[in-house]
């Protein structure tokens, strides 16, 4: 119980929020899409600041799985903290329940967990992110083949994957799916923005 709370609190942490404002004056939250994420920290604020969020905010995925691991916690204890970590950077407790989509973080979650199908998934998700330069899409490929690639590698190699991680990347894929549907309209319109677009403020 206690390391669903952490985790919770831990996600709360918004890296994006944190160095918006406190390094360039802003609420990340006014600018860009209007996510507190990566991504949207990466068009406002330039590579430097979005790879920074991206570490953190995906380190915090990482810790929550360490701690619920490091205090004996099963397994459906500890997917529960990664479920909590999630929620906490989606709605922050200490940033009005306004946070990013979780991309990071369950990145940070699932390489903890699931080390191989995140590589696989990662890797199909930035071949998808290549072609097309839609973080969004590229994110919603990789949660969503988790739980595919799970299913998989039990059907055709035989192998034990606890029920727990697979329900828990299934609600992980349904958060992630979530939380972009204001972006998988954009993609339907034509008008997402894509990686590499010039930057708020630029020419
Ligand atoms: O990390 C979230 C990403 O998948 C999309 O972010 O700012 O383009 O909505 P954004």
């Amino acid at each position: 119980m206690a390391a669903i709370l952490i985790g919770y609190l831990l996600g709360s942490i918004s890296f994006s929020m944190i160095i918006g404002r406190y390094f360039a004056g802003i609420d990340i939250r006014d600018h860009g899409s209007g996510n507190a994420g990566a991504t949207n920290t990466l068009r406002v604020l330039g590579p430097k600041w979005a790879a920074t969020v991206l570490l953190l905010d995906l380190m915090k995925g990482v810790f929550a799985v360490l701690i619920a691991r490091w205090i004996g916690a099963t397994d459906t204890f500890v997917v529960l903290t990664g479920v909590a970590v999630i929620a906490g950077h989606n709605w922050p407790l200490f940033f009005n329940f306004r946070g990013g989509k979780g991309v990071a973080t369950t990145i940070g979650v699932m390489f903890s967990l699931l080390p191989l199908e995140a590589t696989a998934a990662a890797i199909i998700g930035l071949i998808v992110l290549a072609f097309t330069r839609y973080v969004s899409l590229g994110s919603m490929v990789f949660a969503t083949l988790i739980p595919l690639l799970i299913v998989l590698a039990e059907t055709m190699f035989d192998w034990e994957i606890s029920r727990a991680y697979l329900v828990f990347s299934v609600v992980a894929a349904v958060m992630t799916i979530w939380r972009h549907r204001a972006n998988i309209g954009r993609i339907a319109k034509g008008n997402e923005s894509k990686l590499g677009a010039k930057r708020q403020g630029q020419q």
